[in-house]
């Protein structure tokens, strides 16, 4: 089992430095992949730092490579880097520039690959199946190269995916994770609560990233960690933003548009429906739910104050509605 694991390990290294140098071959065939991350704006630098690769546009190029190389077919199927049907073997990531996801410690996990196109036929990523050493739901890509800006700043900023984490590291700030194809789960919550309390949540600016961070604040107070809220004008994500600004200025953006989860909330009634009294009502209750998952009892009292300011409503209905809400869970 060990061993298995271990093999696993060395298999989804040797990918990883294989899919880097074909990136870098200059012949015109393989050129693309490094054509595509220059395009996106992507230095050498930042090419190297994460390990970016290519996986040529061939049915089995890379698996014959490996089997060459003496790596085992059996764990090149286990990691999902071969597809094995009958007698015949594909390159999983065929035609795809490759995003190896590390964990804590650098070994790499797995991989996600993006198609070159905007072609909607295909799917645009695609991650490594879950394995014995890639459990989704417990990884965060960036943590590697994270966590010690994330302990020094005793912040986490949370995107969605692997180039939003690219470019903001890129821009100078490195304290970046993403969670990367999969909703936001607990597990992932936890790696973060190792190194710090603090996380800021930057989704998407369109309604799939707006229905993400709602989840994602309950997650977050539930490990009694504090969660704030920043927005990115619609249409942008944070790949795309960090792109057109400096450190200073994305660093400025970042500290003044971060709302604590209650005026988060407000803000979204705001646009939606301001003197409706049904929403403003579930807007409200939905606070106050948010509210009931924080662990810690003063914590609890100083949010409703605040949601009583904001949202113009007595201390005592709202207290009355968390306490059936903390009846009801306990
Ligand atoms: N994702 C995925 N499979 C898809 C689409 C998305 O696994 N078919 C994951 C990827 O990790 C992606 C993240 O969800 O990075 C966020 O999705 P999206 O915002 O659509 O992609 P971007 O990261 O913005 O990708 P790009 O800028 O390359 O278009
Ligand atoms: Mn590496
Ligand atoms: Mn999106
Ligand atoms: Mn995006
Ligand atoms: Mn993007």
């Amino acid at each position: 089992q060990a061993d298995e694991k271990e093999s696993m390990y060395l298999v989804s290294e040797y990918a990883s430095k294989y899919f880097q140098k074909i990136l870098h071959k200059t012949d015109p065939g393989n050129a693309i992949g490094l054509s595509y991350f220059k395009e996106r704006g992507f230095t050498a630098e930042t090419i190297k730092k994460f390990d970016l690769g290519y996986c040529l546009d061939e049915w089995d190029m890379f698996t014959k490579e490996a089997l060459g190389s003496g790596y085992k077919l059996d764990y090149l199927e286990k990691t999902g880097l071969t597809i094995v049907k009958g007698e015949k073997q594909f390159d999983r990531f065929k035609g795809r520039v490759m995003f190896p996801i590390h964990s804590m410690s650098g070994r790499v996990l797995g991989f996600g690959g993006r198609i070159l196109t905007n072609d909607k036929k295909a799917a645009k990523y695609l991650n490594s199946p879950e394995s014995e050493i890639y459990h989704k739901s417990k990884v965060l890509y960036g943590i590697y190269h994270a966590k010690q800006a994330i302990a020094k700043e005793d912040n986490c900023y949370l995107v969605e995916g692997y180039t939003d984490v690219i470019q903001f590291n890129q821009t100078g700030i490195e304290n970046v994770v993403s969670s990367s194809g999969t909703a936001l789960t607990s597990e992932q919550i936890r790696l973060i609560n190792r190194l710090t309390k603090n996380i800021t949540v930057l989704f998407d600016g369109d309604a799939a990233g707006t229905r993400a961070s709602l989840r994602g604040i309950d997650l977050i107070l539930e490990q009694g960690m504090n969660v704030r809220v920043c927005t990115f004008p619609e249409g942008e994500d944070p790949d795309s933003f960090a792109k057109k600004y400096s450190e200073e200025e994305l660093r400025k953006f970042l500290q003044e548009n971060a709302y604590d989860f209650i005026s988060y909330k407000a803000s979204l009634l705001v646009k939606e429906a301001k003197n409706d009294p049904v929403k403003k009502a579930d807007v409200i209750r939905d606070m106050v739910s948010s509210i009931s998952k924080i662990p810690d009892n003063i914590q609890q009292e100083i949010y409703v104050q605040e949601c009583s300011r904001i949202m113009d409503i007595s201390e005592d209905v709202l207290f009355t509605t968390l306490a059936q809400l903390n009846s009801r869970d306990s």
